[in-house]
C-alpha cells in the first residue's frame, strides 16, 4: 500500500509530515512512500535525502493514506484518490467545507486536533508536540524582542536586574515557555485558570498567579468564562501585567477563539519598552490588540503576533510530528498493509468521517448531517 506526502502549500510553511527517516521507517516496513518534489525543502529535507531514504518523488503523488501537516485546499482534494485516508492538522469544526469536501469524496478524515489526550497516545499527540516548539519560540521571541537582558547580570559595565516575565496559559506551550525563560534567567510569573496548572507551573519553575476565578472542564481543559468571570479576571490581571517586562500569552480553549486575557487597558499599564509576546494570535490572539503575523507598537509597548509559530523551526517541528505520524499510523496497519483496529478508542477519537459519514458527534452538527458513531466491535472470547 502507498504514502503519500504532500508539500504543504499554506503561506509561511516550513514543516514537513514526515522527515527522510522516518520514510525509511516506513518503506522498512513494507510500505511505498511517494513524495511531492520539493516537500520537505523549507525544512531542509531535500528530494535526494527522501530518494535514499526510499521514496520516490514526484510532481503529483496519491495514496492509500495521504499525509499533510496543514488542511488540504479543496483544489487539492479533488486529487486526493476517493475511499483513500487522509491525516493532518484540521480543526474540524472550523475547516466546514474542507470536510465535507473530503467527506464527499468518501475519504477517511483523520484529524490530529481530535486524539485523545490519554496516556497511552502522548507518542502521537501532535498538538503536544507542536505546541512544544510554539512555547519555546515564544520565550525566545521574548528574549529577541527586548530592548533589554533576561539574566541578572553583575558586571564592571553595572548590574543588570533579571527581566519580569508574565506567562499566561500554563498549558503544554506555556510549561515550555516558563522553562525556556527561567533557562535565559528571568524571573517567571504564571498564570491560567486550570487548578492544576498551579503545581505544574511551579515544577517548571515559575511562581503561580493565583486568582479567585477557576474554570476546569472535561478533559483537563478550561472552559470558556462566564463575561462576570473574564471582567473579575481582568480586573485581577491588571496590576501583574503592569509590573512585568514581557507577558507571553498562550491561552487557548479547544474549537474555539482565543479568550482576551490583556486588554488595551492592562497595555496601556505597562511600562514603556515592556513587550507582549502573543502565541495565540493564530486563533484571534490573547490580547485585544494583537494583529497576527505583525510586530506592532501602542504607547511604547511591542505587541507581537505569532503567525504558525511551529514553522518558524521546521526541522525540529517535522521531526517531531513524524514520529508522532508514526505511531498514530501503526495503529492503521502494519508491514506495508493497512489494518485499522475500529475498537481502539484513539483509531476511533481521531476518525471525523469515514464511508461517506460524518463520526466526530460535534463536526456532524456544525455541518447539518447525521452523526454516524463508530462502535467498537465486541471481542470474540477464545
Ligand atoms: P490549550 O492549548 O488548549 O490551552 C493552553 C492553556 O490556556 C491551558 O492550560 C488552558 O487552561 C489555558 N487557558 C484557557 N483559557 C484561559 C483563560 N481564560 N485564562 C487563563 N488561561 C486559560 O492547552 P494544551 O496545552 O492543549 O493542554 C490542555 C490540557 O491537556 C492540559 O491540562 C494538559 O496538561 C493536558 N494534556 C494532556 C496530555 C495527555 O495526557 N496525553 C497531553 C497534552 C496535554
Amino acid at each position: 500500500m502507498k504514502i503519500a506526502l504532500f508539500k504543504e502549500s499554506r503561506a509561511g510553511e516550513t514543516r514537513v509530515a514526515l522527515t527522510p527517516d522516518a520514510v525509511k521507517t516506513l518503506v522498512g516496513e513494507g510500505w511505498d512512500v511517494v513524495v511531492q518534489h520539493g516537500a520537505g525543502t523549507s525544512a531542509h529535507f531535500s528530494d535526494e535525502v527522501y530518494v535514499t531514504a526510499g521514496a520516490t518523488v514526484t510532481d503529483a503523488p496519491s495514496g492509500d493514506i495521504n499525509l499533510r501537516v496543514n488542511p488540504p485546499t479543496i483544489e487539492e482534494i479533488a486529487l486526493l484518490p476517493e475511499g483513500s485516508i487522509h491525516l493532518s492538522f484540521l480543526s474540524p469544526l472550523l475547516a466546514q467545507d474542507i470536510v465535507r469536501a473530503l467527506n464527499d469524496r468518501r475519504i477517511t478524515v483523520l484529524s490530529f486536533d481530535l486524539l485523545p489526550r490519554i496516556s497511552r497516545a502522548q507518542y502521537m499527540d501532535a498538538l503536544s508536540s507542536q505546541s512544544t516548539v510554539s512555547g519555546y519560540r515564544a520565550a525566545l521571541a521574548g528574549a529577541h524582542y527586548f530592548d533589554r537582558f533576561f539574566p541578572l547580570l553583575t558586571t564592571a559595565a553595572g548590574t543588570i536586574r533579571p527581566a519580569k516575565v508574565l506567562v499566561m496559559g500554563v498549558g503544554v506551550a506555556g510549561l515550555q515557555a516558563i522553562s525556556t525563560s527561567k533557562r535565559l534567567g528571568a524571573k517567571v510569573r504564571a498564570y491560567d485558570v486550570r487548578s492544576a496548572a498551579k503545581e505544574e507551573a511551579e515544577s517548571a519553575g515559575a511562581v503561580f498567579v493565583k486568582l479567585a476565578v477557576t474554570a476546569d472542564a472535561a478533559g483537563g481543559y478550561a472552559r470558556e468564562l462566564t463575561d462576570e468571570e473574564r471582567l473579575a479576571q481582568q480586573a485581577a490581571l491588571l496590576s501583574e501585567v503592569a509590573n512585568s517586562d514581557v507577558v507571553i500569552t498562550t491561552a487557548a480553549v479547544p474549537g474555539r477563539k482565543s479568550p482576551i486575557l490583556v486588554t488595551a487597558a492592562m497595555v496601556d499599564a505597562m511600562g514603556e519598552g515592556s513587550l507582549i509576546i502573543d502565541m495565540a494570535a493564530d486563533g484571534g490572539g490573547n490580547c485585544e490588540l494583537t494583529k497576527v503575523g505583525e510586530v506592532i507598537e501602542h504607547k511604547g509597548v511591542r505587541i507581537v503576533g505569532m503567525a504558525n509559530p511551529p514553522s518558524e523551526m521546521g526541522a525540529s517541528a517535522s521531526f517531531m510530528y513524524a514520529n508522532n505520524v508514526l505511531k498514530l499510523l501503526a495503529l492503521f496497519g502494519t508491514k506495508g498493509q493497512l489494518a485499522p483496529d475500529w475498537n481502539d478508542e484513539v483509531v476511533i477519537g481521531v476518525t471525523v468521517a469515514r464511508n461517506g459519514e460524518i463520526n466526530h458527534a460535534a463536526t456532524a452538527e456544525a455541518l447539518g448531517l447525521a452523526h454516524v458513531a463508530i462502535t467498537p466491535v465486541a471481542k470474540e472470547i477464545a
